[in-house]
């Protein structure tokens, strides 16, 4: 063997390794797909969830927390606006991961989902217009009147079973989305909105609406997971237990309650 032919033999195997390397790198190599988790929210609950006008983006505290939470876990975020009373179903069939939606951890949800430990604890408020004749200071001042909801809240649990109890006579009308309940009290078409009041606060600030009155509801969020999926929810669990105390969380809640 001459030493052309060496060389030639030599940069063979240089071609070789370096073809196959390639392959590897850009063929063969798994990529590491990042799993991603889908969100179901119902976007009309500042500061918690809302459009933001001008990019169109959902946002809000419910938002950020959950992404700190996927980011802790491994997951992207796809965020999936489904009306309320639409979660708890989406969910059960398997067309979003988690609810993560002001969501009232109660006795009847825990039946059919799990929840996460609790994030957030909240009251429910009357709004009215501001400046107006109306002043309701319970749920008793809204005889004779029209309140507003949002269908399947606990809000709209509250009056109905006060309806039940008293007998009184208060029409109920249920919206999908509390924006549209916020803008049919502004044009008259309600009396009064009863509304989480965390949320009650975050719509006197953009809205033309006042807080009339707290309902002590002692009401805890918490996030909703498929029954059942205790891998998902223990590591959930544990994010969420960094997360609520950590500067971080002070911070988003501050970006959007101001
Ligand atoms: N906390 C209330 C409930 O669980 C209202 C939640 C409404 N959430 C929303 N994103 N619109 O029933």
């Amino acid at each position: 063997m001459n030493l052309s032919k060496i060389t030639i033999i030599a940069l063979l195997i240089v071609v070789a390794i370096a073809v196959s390397m390639i392959v590897y790198y850009f063929y063969l190599k798994p990529t590491p797909v990042k799993k991603v988790l889908r969100v179901g929210t119902s976007p009309d609950f500042p500061p918690f969830e809302f459009i933001n006008e001008t990019t169109n983006e959902i946002v809000g505290i419910d938002i950020d927390l959950v992404k700190l939470i996927a980011k802790k876990i491994g997951y992207e975020v796809e965020i999936v606006p489904i009306d309320f009373d639409g979660l708890i179903p989406a969910l059960q069939a398997g067309q979003i991961d988690l609810i993560a939606s002001g969501m009232t951890i109660t006795e009847e949800r825990a039946k059919v989902v799990d929840f996460s430990i609790p994030y957030w604890e909240a009251n429910q408020a009357i709004i009215v217009v501001r400046g107006g004749q109306f002043k309701p200071r319970g749920l008793e001042d809204l005889v004779g009147k029209t309140v507003g909801v949002q269908t399947g809240t606990t809000a709209e649990i509250l009056i109905t079973d006060y309806i039940n109890k008293t007998n009184a006579n208060i029409q109920v009308k249920s919206y999908s989305s509390y924006i549209l309940a916020t803008q049919d009290l502004l044009n008259g078409r309600l009396d009064a909105v009863i509304v989480d009041e965390p949320v009650a606060q975050a719509l006197q600030r953009k809205y033309n609406v006042e807080i009339s009155a707290s309902i002590e509801t002692g009401e805890k969020y918490g996030l909703a997971i498929k029954k059942g999926n205790a891998e998902l929810l223990n590591a959930v669990n544990k994010a969420l237990n960094e997360i609520l105390n950590s500067q971080e969380w002070y911070d988003i809640i501050s970006k959007y309650t101001g």
